[in-house]
């Protein structure tokens, strides 16, 4: 099974919009199949619901949210919590998008406890990681991947953490248009089974892993394909239905 995972940020502004979208995405679904891609919508919070009930009796698309708090009620004013998104049908959270860690200050401990509330309400954790360009021109990169992967998953069960998916996502490719190559994706993809098997995952019990950062319908075959993931995180290429699907009929093939 693989996945597509369209992070439609804080896009969307007015319900004219948002139901375009959907006739968008409801015209370029007609007619097409799905046996081996699930879609996955995390729209702005205030339009979650509309999605729910938009796409709720189709087998292939679930809905997902792009950030949660770590705690699960109270005085936290302005913010959402895991069960809220659960008990409207939410299934999938984002959490540690770059953007997040970059302008929210989010650290490695908050992800750690975003992914266990997430995991506490049945829902699956999307846990992004990924270098900075700085981080890649100093060669950092396993250190990186090693390090947001074991404060991340930080007590957390091995049983879990099969359960997530997590997003190789490279700071430097969100938005730019920038990828890395298939092999360096791919080398990435490893290092992450490596380090999750070193954490004493087996080989059956490793997690989805998927691509993000600046996918689109051109370089969807290397990103993904040719480098063995099992599917995408896309940012701009989502707030076009009609190529949205198209990268999910390519990785149906
Ligand atoms: P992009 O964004 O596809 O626009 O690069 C990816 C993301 O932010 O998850």
């Amino acid at each position: 099974m693989k996945l597509v995972v369209g992070n439609l940020k804080m896009n969307l502004l007015t319900k004219v919009e948002r139901d375009n979208y959907f006739k968008g995405i409801e015209n370029s679904l007609m007619g097409r199949n799905f046996k081996e891609v699930n879609f996955v919508f995390c729209p702005p919070f205030v339009h979650l619901e509309a999605f729910i009930r938009k796409f709720e009796k189709r087998e292939n698309v679930f809905l997902g949210v792009q950030n949660i708090h770590e705690e699960e009620k109270g005085r936290f004013t302005g913010e959402i919590s895991a069960p809220m998104i659960k008990n409207l049908g939410g299934k999938y959270v984002i959490v540690g998008h770059s953007d997040r860690r970059r302008i929210f200050n989010e650290s490695d401990e908050l992800v750690n406890k975003k992914i266990k509330v997430v995991l506490d309400n049945d829902m699956i954790p999307i846990m992004c990681i990924g270098e900075t360009q700085e981080e890649r021109d100093d060669q950092e990169i396993k250190k990186v991947i090693l390090h947001q992967l074991s404060e991340g998953l930080r007590d957390i069960t091995k049983a879990k953490i099969s359960k997530i998916v997590i997003a190789y996502e490279p700071v430097w490719a969100i938005g730019s248009g920038l990828t890395p190559t298939g092999d360096e994706i791919m080398e990435v993809r490893i290092l992450i089974q490596k380090t999750l098997i070193n954490m004493g995952l087996k080989l059956e019990e490793l997690p989805i892993i998927i691509y993000g950062g600046s996918v689109n319908l051109r370089n969807i075959r290397e990103n993904c394909s040719e480098s063995g993931m099992q599917g995408v995180l896309v940012g701009g290429e989502s707030l076009h239905p009609m190529d949205f699907i198209k990268i999910g009929e390519i990785l149906e093939k």
